[in-house]
């Protein structure tokens, strides 16, 4: 074993053929590079320690589990990541609005520490609560999820692919997935049942406004397409991964509110942000999957507006909205050649802080 010492001076002799420092040479024998730079140990602060192959982490970090080098590139504005079909993408389809839970792991990693709390209060079949079983295995830690939803259909699912992803999980010899806190019901009523102040984050997928007129103008669009045919050779029947599709499906027509007006939506989702709000602790975050869509021949910025009715309504202040950008998604011939149709690869992601004590008089 060598100590720090001895790394920092090994370190010298890791250049290459210029005699220049080879960060990455260095970093595949586990010294401590950070910046391109290797660190003395020695100089770390009391509360600073070097995790080996990832850098440093200091033990203030309230947000989460990562490293100054991990939370670089955590912090980045865009997620441009594409999800192949897993953990029984088949049996979660049905539900048509479901989130990849890798992308989901990938949020609660930045925004939770290991043994955190994480509640979805719409959570369909289970994007969150999966990913947050998944950071055991694959990100820093096992987090503890509670997930509301009122339709048992994916209640059931959620159940169901737990069961057959933990069956092939055992038969390869891999740990199986927690089963985490699915409750069924209306958010509205079961959040009275979450203490104040016990949330660390709260990541979730709004239900959106619309969904029937969606679905109606989807159905055409793809009629339209089979017509013309689509820019990259796919056929219009054939069905994307996983990704963002300009807005979600997954409320069961019988469930939706067909009359419902843009307003009254945006007002109902601020009105439940406003309740779960005291479910977040002080130092937690709201993180809020939200498509733009094009309606009627016109852009429904709702990123924006939702972002704005939350912010207007509950004590929570917009941090960041992150981009999810699907590179693998297909692209379709929208409006052409008559119009310019966005052809949304793409998801909003509103991160919210709970306001602070003093910013709410309290
Ligand atoms: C966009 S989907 C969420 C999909 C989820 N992220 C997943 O990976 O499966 C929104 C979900 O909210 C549910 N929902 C809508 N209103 C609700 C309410 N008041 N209480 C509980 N669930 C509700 C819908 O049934 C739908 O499944």
């Amino acid at each position: 074993m060598t100590d720090d010492g001895e790394r920092h001076r090994q370190s010298r002799l890791v250049i290459d053929e210029d005699g220049t420092f080879d960060a990455e040479r260095a970093r595949e024998e586990s010294l401590p590079v950070e910046d391109g730079e290797v660190i003395d140990t020695d100089e770390l602060a009391d509360h600073q320690r070097y995790v080996e192959g990832r850098g440093v982490y200091d033990e203030r970090n309230r947000v989460n589990d990562l490293t100054g080098r991990e939370w670089k590139y955590a912090t980045k504005s865009v997620i441009a990541e594409g999800y192949p079909p897993a953990l029984q993408h088949d049996l979660r389809s049905e539900h048509g609005g479901q989130k990849p839970p890798r992308l989901c792991a990938e949020l609660i990693g930045r925004f939770s520490k290991a043994g955190d709390t994480v509640l979805d209060p719409f959570a369909g079949v289970g994007g969150t609560l999966l990913g947050a079983s998944l950071c055991e295995h694959e990100g820093t830690g096992l987090r503890e999820a509670i997930g509301f939803e009122r339709t048992e259909r994916w209640v059931d699912i959620y159940q169901n692919v737990l069961e057959a992803e933990n069956e092939e999980r055992r038969a390869r010899g891999e740990p199986p997935l927690a089963d985490q806190d699915m409750r069924r019901g209306d958010c509205a009523d079961l959040i009275d049942d979450v203490p104040d102040d016990s949330i660390d984050l709260l990541l979730t997928d709004v239900p959106y406004w619309h969904m029937d007129e969606l679905e109606q103008t989807r159905n055409e669009r793809r009629t339209r397409e089979s017509k013309l045919g689509s820019f990259d050779g796919d056929g219009p029947g054939e069905t994307d991964a996983e990704g963002p599709d300009g807005a979600d499906a997954g409320d069961k027509p019988d469930e939706r509110d067909e009359t419902q007006t843009k307003a009254a939506w945006l007002a109902e989702m601020a009105a439940k942000f406003d309740r779960f709000a005291d479910a977040v602790t002080p130092d937690g975050h709201v993180v809020v999957f939200i498509g733009d869509m094009y309606r009627e021949q016109s852009y429904e910025f709702l990123s924006a507006e939702l972002a704005d009715a939350i912010e207007s309504t509950a004590p929570l202040t917009l941090a960041a909205t992150l981009i999810w950008y699907d590179p693998t998604k297909d692209l379709h011939v929208y409006g052409y050649p008559f119009s310019f149709v966005p052809s949304m690869v793409h998801q909003n992601v509103l991160v919210f802080r709970p306001e602070s004590e003093e910013a709410t008089g309290n």
